[in-house]
């Protein structure tokens, strides 16, 4: 509803992990709808939950100055669902609640910044009548018709960084390194950082790996007088047989029909998620037995989602927050505002949801890789 001066009063929430120019978003878009386009904004706390729970912060030029260079959100965030949302112990389906803070609080739409999980929500409250747009934020890359993502640069360079450093200790220690990088069931920070710091193996959950082939690769390297060599592994990676365990369990879930055979296969698949977590330290094991070259691991974790953002990523955020203000002005709503070339471009939400953009396996990067001659663990 638009408020009695006319003026449109938007929502707008950061849900899902935190990434790298997540303020840099909220700034664009606010700047643009409050300063270009005479919006009012108000803030949800804490994603989805805040937004069920109706907790929110005025957003104004105040609020929105000073964050551009800010790590994290300032608007805090959460992994909820909103259909299937903890509350009191219980799951619950809190999409009605939504739509009645919704009208209460006047909105006239609602901006969802973030990725795969966040883009289910705003195709979930747009079906039950909201005015949505997201914008994609991950560090993962795994966005579905967008170029990009926001989070994804930064990332990146960070983990570009830490490769270039553990470098140092593997040549002089005569040692493997193996490092593990994030990026969910996507391959693409491990593959971008592999290549832009040089790692001599990059191993992707698009390719599941052949440890005897990874130790071949060692091992020649070692015979060419390189007796160090440095691995970046994603968090998804696996070893051929661990990859047809998950894609069994997955195809069991995907099958599973009554709420029975859905819970079992549920538990099988974490089960086997469980059970693979440790599996960067166990390949570790596996090429020091083969190689005799001694192994270490480090693991990045969430040093890649913090700090401040990069200029790529403070650039593209700006552009799809401006971009999302021009189409809240238009009432183009139920789409994700998608990086394309240098432009932008408004996607339908339902040809995003659901979906998670994988490295092709014949994409440029990957050849690059192999011409290189870096092991893929094929
Ligand atoms: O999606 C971003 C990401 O950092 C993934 O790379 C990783 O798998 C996941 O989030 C970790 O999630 P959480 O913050 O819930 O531990």
């Amino acid at each position: 509803m638009t408020t009695p001066s006319g003026t449109k009063r938007i929502g707008i929430l950061t849900a899902g992990g935190d990434s790298p120019g997540l303020n840099a978003a909220i700034r664009g878009f606010g700047k643009a709808a409050i300063g270009h386009y005479g919006m009012e904004l108000i803030g949800f706390r804490d994603g989805i939950r805040g937004l069920v729970q109706n907790r929110y912060t005025v957003l104004d030029g105040k609020a929105l100055s000073g964050i551009l260079t800010i790590g994290g959100t300032i608007l805090s965030t959460s992994r909820d669902k909103v259909h299937r949302m903890v509350v009191d112990g219980e799951l619950r389906d809190m999409r009605a609640q939504v739509v009645e803070n919704y009208e209460k609080e006047g909105l006239d739409g609602l901006v969802l910044l973030g990725g795969g999980g966040t883009a289910k929500n705003a195709m979930r409250l747009a079906e039950a009548g909201l005015n949505v747009i997201t914008l994609p934020k991950t560090i993962d890359n795994d966005i579905a018709c967008t170029d990009t993502t926001f989070g994804f640069a930064t990332a990146m360079e960070i983990a570009t960084e830490a490769i270039d450093r553990l470098h140092s200790t593997a040549h002089s220690h005569h040692r493997i390194i193996l490092t593990e990088i994030m990026g969910h069931r996507a391959g693409w920070l491990t593959l971008g950082a592999g290549i832009a710091g040089g790692a001599d193996i990059i191993l992707l959950p698009e390719i599941p790996y052949s440890v005897e082939a990874v130790a071949e690769t060692i091992k020649a390297r070692t015979s060419r007088g390189s007796n160090f060599s440095v691995v970046a592994v994603a968090e998804g990676a696996r070893d051929r047989s661990d990859a047809a365990d998950y894609e069994a369990a997955l195809l069991l879930v995907k099958a599973a029909k009554t709420p029975e055979a859905i819970r079992a296969a549920k538990t099988h698949l974490a089960h086997v998620e469980d059970s693979q977590r440790e599996h960067t330290f166990k390949l570790a094991r596996e090429l020091e037995a083969a190689t005799g070259l001694e192994s270490r691991v480090t693991i990045l974790g969430y040093v890649q989602r913090g700090g401040t953002p990069c200029a790529a990523d403070r650039l593209l955020a700006t552009r799809l927050g401006t971009a999302a203000a021009d189409a809240v002005a238009h009432s183009e709503f139920g789409v994700m505002v998608a990086a394309r070339g240098e432009n932008t471009e408004l996607v339908p939400l339902g040809e995003v949801a659901g979906k998670v953009k994988l490295v092709p396996l014949y994409h440029e990067w990957i050849e690059a890789a192999r011409k290189l001659g870096t092991g893929l663990g094929e």
